[in-house]
This record gives structure tokens, C-alpha cells and sequence, in this order.
């Protein structure tokens, strides 16, 4: 018999430190929802000290996912608790997570502190979450490099406070697999009380090692991984869920170890986190990259005509990638469109259908035949809209190699129409310097990408930016068959994020340790 490998997901925690990755509220819970779908069993909705943003959204998590532990993050003090467990309260599985550092580095430059009182806060902080909630996690950070005495030391006094979960993280990405082996090996054999807790891993990914370190956890005979989705996180990235998870299925025969996960949603989830955050996923990634599962070699191809497990080792099917058939053209009604879209695996609210049917048979309109890969960039357009200040109702651009580019935009907020003109470097640079002159929020363009969902002259293009607005940076998409338009509506939903966080004052502030 297997063993079930518990998977807890910190996308929307320790993803979210991503450089570049921003997502308010609204962005999470629909996160959270694909993470619900994919069936993770715990998922970190944030760090409610870190911000009132923070807290919001793991208050807003908690209100509505009710199928999987939600998990919020507290340094071991008593106000980062506290705050955690406000945010927690309405969760039908709360957790909360605590962590102080133990090695000698982190111990003395970074918290100032003696190995004895480290101990001490340590337990007292697992105490004082005991008394909100049954289910407390500690996590010795940068284990990898504490004393290994020392660190089952700790770990026996918060296991006597109550810990229920004890995380071993590699916070710097600092280990290899045959060394954390050893490592939670002598953790397992040298904490006498360690049959009262679950142990639990959570590697960076610094040397390119995070999933093999994880793997090699799982071996050793931890109980749960912790993971995101497209390995996003601080600096270089946590261990990627997908790969992990994979890793686990394709080689049972090996790890005699699953887990749970629903990995036929794993490609809509990683297509939803990637367009949310703005954080591409290469091309050859594992799993999920758009070249996972192509065949690009006539060897290869012929291989896999005859017999599939040639040269594959893992169907597409497997992680929720159908076939790009093309399928609905403008006489498809919404009943069909909203058939069509469950079939994908989209189930969306009423509202949300709507929309996307309108920017459907807009396309459809233009476009002979809808793909499934551009339905699912017209859902993920939906899925990343927010409540519009500012909607674009006309956009006209005049560019070429002897005039100078020049746009004129209408935009529309609340029934009030507002029209400017200006030029630019560019086609783009002039559509945005006039919806700057409308919307005066000074707002910086950090980063702008532009991509074709699928190949062919009449693709779809998609559009992702980054845009400053004071201290914060928000992301926005857009999708059209015409890449101004795309890049407008991008840049408008990067502005209206921007635009609702300062009608609703939330600063992102700076956690201080
Ligand atoms: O990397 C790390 O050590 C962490 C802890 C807070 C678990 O993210
Ligand atoms: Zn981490």
C-alpha cells in the first residue's frame, strides 16, 4: 500500500514573496478556489502581520474554502499570532503556522538572540497558538544549517507544547538530497516524542534542488511537502507542486508513495497562477511548459505515433491538457459556450459567463473558429478582471515608419465619458500616455510582455504588464486579436487594481523582522 503524502500549498504565501508577484484579494481567492479543485490538503493563504492586504485576503480565504486546512503564517510572538488567528477564525480547518530561526547565523545576526532563548520563544509561541486552535505548526527556519542536536532539542519542547506539525524548511536552498535524507533520518531517530507529530519539508529551490530534496524527504518518511504551483517563491523558488506531485504518480513504483491531488487540474491551475501573477512559465518547464509534451524530433514523433510510451512517460491528459481542438465558431450558442467550458473543467458563476461569452462571440466574430486555447485566455481575461473604473470604449492608433504615432482613447467610468489623445515612441507608448492624460495616476510601466496564445496569422494575442503606482507594483492582462487593444486593456487592468486599492486605502506594508 502507498503511503498518502499530505501536499500543502503556500502559492498565495511564500509565492506571493515572489519578486514581481503581487495579487490582491480577489486574485487569491480565485487561486484558492483552483487550489480547492485541485484538492491540496492544506494551502497557506498568507501572513496577516505582513499587511492589512494579507490579512483580508487570509480572513476572505478562510470565510469561503471549506474542504482544505487553510494555514496562515505568524513569527513565534504573540501579536503576530493573535493577528493570525483573527484572520483564521472563520475557517472550518484552521492552522496556524509559526516559525522562529535556529541556527547559529540567523540566531545571532539576525534575531540577536541565544540558542536558549530561541527555545524558549519557540515553545511559548506554540503554547500561546494552542490555545485558538488544535492544529499548530512549527518551523525551524534555515534547519538546514542549525545544529542538528540543537534542532531536535527544539523540536521535542514545541511537540510537548502541542505542535501537531513540525516543518524542517531549507530556507536558503542550501541542501542535497542525500544530505536532508540523513538529515530528517537523524531528526526521525533523535526526537523522542516525534511519533506525536507530523514532519513536514519546505525546500527553496537556490541550487536547483528543491523538488529532488523534497523527493528525497518523502523517502526519508516525512509526512508532508511543502509546494507551489509553478515552484514560484522568494528569490529562486520553492519546490514546484507539479513536479512533486508528478514525480510521486509517474514513479510509484519507486517512492511506494501518492497523494491526493487531482492532477487532471494541475495545467489550469498553473495557466491561472501564471496569468494572476504575471510570472511566465518557461518554455521547457517540467510538467507544465508549453514544450513538456512536444515532440520537436522525427525520431521522437514516429516513436510516439507507434507507441506513445516510447518517449513519454506521462499523458497530457494526466495533467488536465486536452487536445487544441478547434471547436465553436459564432453560431455556437451560450448554451453550447458554457457546455464547451465544462467540458474544459470551468464551471463559472453566471456573471463571469457572461462576460466571457460577450468576449467570445466578439472573437468569434473576427475569427472563423474558437480553439480551446483561446477560450481558456478569453476565461483567464475574466478571471483576472476587476471591478472596472475604467472601461475602454474606442481606441483608434495611426503608426507607420514616416508618421509619428498618435492615439486617441475613449474611456468610460461610471456612465461619464472622458476622451484624450496623445503621441508617443510608439504605437503603445502613445495609446498609454493617453489614458495617462485621462486616468492621471502616475503610474510607471515596469514590465510589458506580449504573447500569441496560439500560432497562426489570426491568433490571439495577450498582453501582461507590471505598472508601479506608488510603493506597489500591480499586474494586469489583456487579450485581443489586436495587440494595441490587448496592451490597452492590459495597462486599464493593471490601473483599475491600482485604483481600487487607493479608493479602499491599503498600503502593502514591509513585514520587519
Ligand atoms: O523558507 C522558510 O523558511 C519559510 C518558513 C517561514 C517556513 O518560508
Ligand atoms: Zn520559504
Amino acid at each position: 500500500m502507498s503511503r498518502v503524502i499530505k501536499v500543502f500549498d503556500t502559492t498565495l504565501r511564500d509565492g506571493e514573496q515572489s519578486p514581481g508577484a503581487t495579487l490582491n484579494v480577489l486574485e487569491k481567492l480565485e487561486i484558492a478556489r483552483a487550489l480547492e479543485r485541485l484538492r491540496v490538503d492544506a494551502m497557506e493563504a498568507g501572513f496577516p502581520i505582513a499587511s492589512p492586504g494579507d490579512f483580508e485576503s487570509v480572513r476572505t480565504i478562510a470565510e469561503e474554502i471549506r474542504t482544505v486546512t487553510i494555514v496562515a503564517l505568524a513569527r513565534a510572538v504573540e501579536k503576530d499570532i493573535d493577528r493570525a488567528w483573527e484572520a483564521l477564525k472563520p475557517a472550518a480547518r484552521p492552522r496556524i503556522h509559526t516559525f522562529i530561526a535556529t541556527s547559529p547565523i540567523h540566531m545571532e545576526y539576525k534575531l540577536r538572540k541565544t540558542p536558549n532563548e530561541v527555545l524558549r520563544m519557540a515553545t511559548e509561541a506554540v503554547r500561546y497558538a494552542k490555545r485558538f486552535t488544535e492544529d499548530v505548526e512549527f518551523s525551524a527556519e534555515d534547519a538546514t544549517r542549525s545544529d542538528p542536536e540543537f534542532l531536535c532539542k527544539v523540536f521535542e519542547e514545541v511537540i510537548n507544547a502541542g505542535a501537531t506539525v513540525i516543518n524542517i524548511p531549507d530556507t536558503v536552498g542550501y541542501t542535497t538530497p542525500s544530505e536532508f535524507h540523513n538529515l530528517i533520518r537523524y531528526v526521525i531517530e533523535h526526537t523522542p516524542n516525534i511519533d506525536r507529530a507530523e514532519l513536514s519539508v519546505h525546500c527553496h529551490d537556490d541550487l536547483g534542488m528543491a523538488v529532488a530534496n523534497s523527493l528525497a524527504a518523502v523517502q526519508a518518511g516525512v509526512h508532508q511537502v511543502e509546494v507551489t504551483i509553478n515552484g514560484i517563491g522568494e528569490r529562486a523558488g520553492n519546490a514546484a507542486l507539479e513536479e512533486v506531485v508528478m514525480a510521486l504518480k509517474t514513479r510509484n513504483d519507486f517512492f511506494n508513495a501518492t497523494t491526493l491531488v487531482d492532477t487532471r487540474q494541475i495545467y489550469r491551475c498553473s495557466s491561472l497562477v501564471s496569468a494572476l501573477t504575471g510570472l511566465h512559465v518557461q518554455v521547457n518547464k517540467s510538467i507544465v511548459g508549453k514544450n513538456a509534451f512536444a515532440h520537436e524530433s522525427g525520431i521522437h514523433q514516429d516513436g510516439v505515433l507507434k507507441e506513445r510510451a516510447t518517449y513519454e512517460i506521462m499523458s497530457p491528459e494526466d495533467i488536465g491538457l486536452t487536445a487544441n481542438r478547434l471547436v465553436l465558431g459564432k453560431h455556437s450558442g451560450r448554451h453550447a459556450f458554457r457546455k464547451h467550458l465544462l467540458e474544459l473543467g470551468y464551471d463559472l458563476p453566471e456573471e463571469e459567463l457572461s462576460r466571457a461569452y460577450e468576449s467570445f462571440i466578439e472573437l468569434a466574430d473576427r475569427k472563423k473558429e474558437v480553439s480551446d486555447r483561446d477560450i481558456e485566455a478569453l476565461i483567464r481575461g475574466e478571471l483576472t478582471a476587476v471591478e472596472d473604473l475604467y472601461s475602454l470604449d474606442y481606441l483608434h492608433v495611426s503608426s507607420g515608419m514616416t508618421s509619428i504615432p498618435t492615439a486617441t482613447v475613449r474611456l468610460v467610468r461610471e456612465g461619464q465619458v472622458f476622451e484624450e489623445a496623445a503621441c508617443g515612441d510608439g504605437p503603445v507608448d502613445a495609446a498609454y500616455r493617453a489614458v495617462d492624460r485621462v486616468v492621471q495616476m502616475d503610474a510607471t510601466l515596469e514590465e510589458y510582455q506580449l504573447r500569441a496564445v496560439t500560432s497562426g496569422k489570426d491568433a490571439l494575442g495577450e498582453v501582461s504588464v507590471k505598472v508601479r503606482v506608488g510603493e506597489r507594483v500591480y499586474t494586469g492582462r489583456g487579450v485581443s486579436m489586436d495587440i494595441i487593444v490587448a496592451s490597452v486593456r492590459a495597462y486599464l487592468n493593471a490601473l483599475n487594481k491600482a485604483g481600487s486599492d487607493l479608493m479602499r486605502q491599503l498600503p502593502k506594508d514591509s513585514v520587519c523582522e
